[in-house]
């Protein structure tokens, strides 16, 4: 018989991967949208996971407003951290893994180089405090939480989504005209979400608990991979300048270094990733494919 998953966050631009790969690997997939759980419901969470008696809950939902959470820290706890107890003590009632997913910004930026699962976290803003909270009520209600830790979703599921990604804002700001501007300053690792939901299909099947890194493998920064996706998307003439933090402030503060290094991966020999020019290349024939369809 297919084991079941629940899948929170099914229409969100990871969502959508983990819904294809799991049932790809013929899994019975129950997804939720926002439109049919709040996770912020606990007792909605509850009612659905008790009904569903799935083997194994994801969660991809998230509040993923990284400026606007310093004006509503509330509402990014809410569904980042509080809503991920909802969903770890339901799991935690009919004994089911919970696979989770985290960020690059719980880390400050200062070490300048990859970070590990082993580096200590220390978050720079609400949104950043709000994921380690997520993953600290995971890992308080479950000895089997699987906490994905990625950096710069991108993924075709983004052409869909309210929250879109860095690919698609590139190809709105080149439609409209005008310089783009874009920090050569700060660092992370962009990742396919195609491949990361592959990744984690492999983990959860594996049994994994504990935190693991899954990004994209090459630290970048945002203007170098700005120059990279104009180049996959043919554009020779995008009017892109660097900038800098210092030059282009914004509400949150943001880790300048937070590439991932997915040591733990690498040990279980499931480090290797696609290079970010390969990714892109995926992601326009993806994009290209959904666009003419
Ligand atoms: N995107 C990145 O660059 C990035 C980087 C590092 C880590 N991550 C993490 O990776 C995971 C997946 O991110 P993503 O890129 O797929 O984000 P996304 O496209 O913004 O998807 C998040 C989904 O969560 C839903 N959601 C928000 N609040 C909810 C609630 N209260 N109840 C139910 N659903 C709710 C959203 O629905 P609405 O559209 O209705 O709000 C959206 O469909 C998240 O944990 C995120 O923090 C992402």
């Amino acid at each position: 018989m297919a084991k079941r998953v629940v899948i929170f966050g099914s229409a969100g631009q990871l969502g959508v991967e983990l819904v294809r790969e799991f049932s790809r690997k013929n899994y019975s997939v129950m997804g939720y949208d926002r439109a049919t759980v709040d996770i912020t419901d606990s007792s909605a969470v509850e009612r659905e996971i008790a009904a569903a008696d799935p083997e194994l809950v994801v969660n991809a939902a998230a509040y993923n407003q990284v400026d606007l959470a310093e004006q509503e820290p509330q509402a990014a706890f809410l569904v980042n951290a509080l809503a991920v107890r909802n969903i770890a003590v339901a799991c935690r009632q009919i004994d089911a893994p919970l696979v989770h997913f985290s960020t690059d910004y719980v880390f400050d930026g200062v070490a300048k180089r990859p970070y590990s699962e082993e580096d200590r976290p220390h978050p720079l803003g609400a949104y950043a405090v709000s994921k380690l909270a997520g993953e600290l009520y995971a890992r308080a209600y479950l000895d089997n939480a699987l906490i994905i830790r990625t950096s710069g979703v991108f993924g075709p599921g983004g052409l869909h989504t309210a929250r879109s990604n860095f690919v698609e804002l590139m190809l709105r700001l080149y439609s409209a005209g005008g310089p783009i501007r874009v920090v050569a300053d700060h660092i992370a690792s962009p990742t396919y979400a195609p491949q990361l939901a592959r990744c984690t299909v492999e983990l959860a099947e594996g049994g994994h608990c504990g935190v693991f890194h899954v990004g994209g493998g090459t630290p970048i920064s945002w203007f170098d991979f700005a120059a990279m996706i104009f180049r996959a998307a043919g554009i020779s003439d995008a009017p892109l300048r660097p900038t800098s933090e210092r030059e282009y402030r914004t509400a949150a503060r943001r880790p300048k270094y937070s590439a991932l290094k997915n040591a733990r991966l690498e040990q279980l020999g499931m480090g290797s990733m696609p290079s970010i020019g390969a990714a892109l290349d995926m992601y326009f024939a993806a994009r290209q494919a959904a666009i003419s369809s």
